[in-house]
């Protein structure tokens, strides 16, 4: 396999299904209109907002990304609309927030969700003014951004069940995209898989410059329930742990979990004490189905990851009872 030229920051992959994205993602960039992007964790949410600031009329602009989960709300608060002197303890001198850093450009408001309340409030104003106040000041300050929200979850649904603002969730929603996981774009994984190898190959002084055939084959048939983020950490600790030229098969099962284990319950008891408590394999079957539906809220897809099947076979093969003794083919 011959490598591409990619620099960090391209968003790599030809299947239909990421190159739809991106064809309504290039429409998108020119307007000033805000976007949620929706996709499960490590799909390249993030990316796809930086494509859509680098697009837009005000890619010469800063591009801010800020993480709503990752702080506490009165840090959250400060950071991102500022501090006057004397607002709090700490606060010993004035300090500018994300959304001034941004006037210009774009804000990237990632894991939206999270946002605490009050600061939903705060937000709402600044999208419908577009004005804000530091924390402890009563001075209105203005800034042109654009904002971009990303969740990995349901935040219609969240909306509707009062755990957000729903005047927010459309305010934020004129445009959306959501990113699919990577299994279901299986064809991008051989090119994102040699992408990363020739990176880390790089980065770690080592030689691998090629991908066999069954290496990529059996990286292609794993769900990848962590997506890109999850691959390009498979093939960073490839490129750590083996050397030589070629990415082999052998390379590639040495990073992958072996078995369709779900995390916290052991679904199915191997090594049986007796002959009686072997139980039937339609019974373990589904058992492990509803096991996996429940640890997994109800999420069919993420289950059916988990269970290494396709979520068609786990549609199909839900409410199985002891008359249909076909088994599920784990690839
Ligand atoms: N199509 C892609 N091509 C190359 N790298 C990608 C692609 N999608 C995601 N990545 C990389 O995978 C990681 C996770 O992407 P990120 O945008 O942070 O995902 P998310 O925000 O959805 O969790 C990042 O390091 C990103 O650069
Ligand atoms: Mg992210």
């Amino acid at each position: 396999m011959v490598f591409g030229m990619f620099s960090d920051g391209d968003i790599i992959g030809k299947s239909p299904a990421l190159q739809e994205v991106l064809a309504a993602a290039d429409k998108m960039a020119t307007s000033h209109a805000r976007v949620l992007v929706t996709g499960e964790t490590g799909t390249g949410k993030e990316l796809l907002a930086r494509r859509l600031h680098a697009g837009s009329p005000r890619k010469s602009g800063p591009f801010i990304a800020i993480n709503c989960a990752a702080l506490p709300a009165p840090l959250l608060e400060s950071e991102l609309f500022g501090h006057v002197k004397g607002a709090f303890t700490a606060a010993h001198r004035t300090h500018e927030g994300l959304i001034a850093a941004a006037a210009g450009g774009t804000l990237f408001l990632d894991e939206i969700a999270d946002m605490p309340a009050p600061l939903q409030a705060k937000l709402l104003r600044f999208i419908e003014n577009g004005t804000f106040r530091k924390v402890g000041s009563t001075e209105e300050e203005r800034a042109d951004v654009r904002v971009i929200a990303a969740t990995h979850g349901d935040l219609k649904s969240a909306a509707a069940a009062g755990a957000f603002r729903v005047d927010l969730y459309y305010r934020l929603s004129v445009l959306t995209l959501e990113m699919p996981p990577l299994r279901a774009r299986k064809e991008d994984i051989p090119q994102l898989a040699e992408h990363f190898l020739r990176r880390y190959s790089v980065a770690e002084g080592k030689d691998f410059a090629e991908i066999a055939p069954e290496a990529a084959a059996r990286l292609s048939a794993y769900p990848w329930p962590g997506n890109i983020r999850e691959l390009q950490n498979a093939l960073h600790k490839i490129v750590v742990l083996h050397a030589g030229v070629t990415l082999t098969a052998a390379m590639a099962e040495s990073v992958l979990p072996q078995n369709a284990r779900v995390v916290g319950e052991n679904i199915i008891t191997l090594g049986a004490a007796s002959e009686a408590s072997v139980r039937p394999l339609w019974q373990v079957q589904k058992d492990a189905i509803e096991t996996a539906i429940r640890l997994c809220g109800g999420n069919i897809p993420r289950a059916a990851a988990l269970l290494r099947v396709s979520p068609s076979t786990l549609y199909r093969r839900r409410g199985v009872g002891s008359t249909d003794s076909e088994d599920i083919s784990i690839s």
